[in-house]
C-alpha cells in the first residue's frame, strides 16, 4: 500500500484531483455502488450520455432567453461601451423613450 501510495504521488496525483472534491458526483458514485453493476449492464452509459448531451443541448437552446445571457451579452456590451465615443452611438433604445 506504501509502494503504491508512493507510485501514485510520483506518477498520476500530479495531474489528478482527489475524486472527493468532486464532492456531488462522488456523493452520488459512493451511494449508487450497489446498483452500479445492474447499472452497467442495463447500458446506462450510454443513455446517461444521450440525457448529458440532450440536457446540454436544451440548456444551450434556452440560454438566450435565460439571464445566463449575460455572460455573453455583458462583455460584449462592456467592449463596446470602451471603445464607442460618447455622443456618437444613436442606442436603439432609451430608457423612458
Ligand atoms: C499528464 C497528466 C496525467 C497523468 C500524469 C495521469 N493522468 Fe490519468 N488522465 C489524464 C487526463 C487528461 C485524463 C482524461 C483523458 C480522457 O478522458 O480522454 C485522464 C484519465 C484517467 C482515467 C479515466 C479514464 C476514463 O476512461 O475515464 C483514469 C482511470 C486515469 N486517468 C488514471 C491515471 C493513473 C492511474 C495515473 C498514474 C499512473 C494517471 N492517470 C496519470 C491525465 C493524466
Amino acid at each position: 500500500m506504501r509502494r503504491g501510495e508512493d507510485l501514485h504521488q510520483m506518477n498520476c496525483a500530479g495531474c489528478h484531483s482527489k475524486p472527493d472534491w468532486a464532492f456531488a458526483s462522488y456523493w452520488v458514485a459512493k451511494k449508487i455502488r450497489p446498483a452500479a453493476l445492474g447499472l452497467t449492464s442495463a447500458g446506462a452509459a450510454i443513455w446517461l450520455w444521450y440525457v448529458h448531451v440532450l440536457a446540454c443541448l436544451v440548456g444551450l437552446a434556452y440560454l438566450p432567453f435565460s439571464k445566463f445571457f449575460h455572460m455573453v451579452a455583458g462583455p460584449i456590451s462592456l467592449l463596446v461601451n470602451g471603445i464607442m465615443e460618447e455622443g456618437k452611438i444613436r442606442p436603439m433604445w432609451r430608457p423612458g423613450g
